[in-house]
């Protein structure tokens, strides 16, 4: 299912945000002038991503400090080890759509 989700513009490149579908947590992020997703939860304990810090393509986990690839969602450092979800985003002319999979489906 495709939802859009913010004003590309609101989303300037180093930076992050976090969105919620349908009670699903999202963080999107501006890597260079491109967008990702991915979800928001660390798969290590219950933190959010999108408050912790984004150093180019890596996301740190301001819990425990791990980090997350966030183009292919894989775990760059202990204490994780489980992949998050990565989700597409398109850029519609100003808007960002997510393309996320109905419930219980996960991309990966
Ligand atoms: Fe993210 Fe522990 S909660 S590294």
């Amino acid at each position: 299912m495709i939802y859009s989700v913010a004003d590309a513009a609101d989303l300037p490149p180093g930076t992050m945000m976090h969105v919620e579908l349908d009670g699903r947590m999202i963080a999107l992020y501006n890597y260079d002038g491109d967008f990702y997703a991915t979800d928001d939860i660390c798969t290590h304990r219950r933190a959010r991503l999108s408050d912790g810090y984004l150093d180019g393509r890596t996301v740190q986990c301001p819990l425990h400090f791990g980090k997350f690839d966030i183009i292919t969602g894989e775990p760059q450092n202990p204490p994780c080890k489980v992949p998050v979800a990565t989700y597409p985003v398109i850029l519609d002319i100003e808007r960002l759509l997510i393309d996320v999979p109905e419930s219980g489906q996960t991309e990966n």
